[in-house]
């Protein structure tokens, strides 16, 4: 691992963790109610928590120079996750209804598809622009959440 890249790093291992959290849950639905329902709060617990990390210990130390290029990314984040948590939120209430969710493929498509466009676009620029400072103390912030 090249040291300057660690944020990217641990977040795209967090984001497999997140996604195989995903799949049991997928593979739960067929499962019986319990089980689905055990497996959807773990998956949920993990995913707000790292909506929650990348929001309140990484993101908000980000002040680019070049404001408008670097604020043009973060709408784009807070849209996509407010989406992940209204989808969360709607399968949270099936499940408390006592139903299964319908659309858990599609959630995770759309996940696939955010991870993406940070993996891809939103890391990397952070960390061409951070400093070391910054970046040391996301690093302790990532650690005390994982
Ligand atoms: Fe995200
Ligand atoms: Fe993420």
């Amino acid at each position: 691992m090249v040291d300057n890249k660690k944020i990217l790093y641990l977040m795209v291992q967090e984001h497999k963790k997140v996604e195989d959290l995903i799949d049991l849950f997928e593979q739960s639905i067929d499962s019986e109610y319990e089980e689905m329902r055990q497996a959807f709060t773990k998956m949920e617990w993990k995913l707000e928590k790292h909506l929650f990390m990348e929001e309140k210990a990484i993101f908000t130390m980000y002040e680019p120079q070049d404001v408008k290029q670097g604020y043009d990314m973060l709408p784009t984040v807070t849209t996509h996750h407010n989406e992940i948590l209204n989808r969360l939120s709607m399968m949270r209430r099936a499940i408390q209804n006592g139903q299964t969710p319908t659309e858990v493929h599609a959630f995770k498509t759309f996940l696939v598809r955010h991870r993406d466009f940070e993996e891809r676009d939103l890391y990397p620029r952070l960390e061409d622009v951070l400093t070391q400072d910054q970046k040391d103390q996301i690093i302790e912030r990532i650690h005390e959440l994982i």
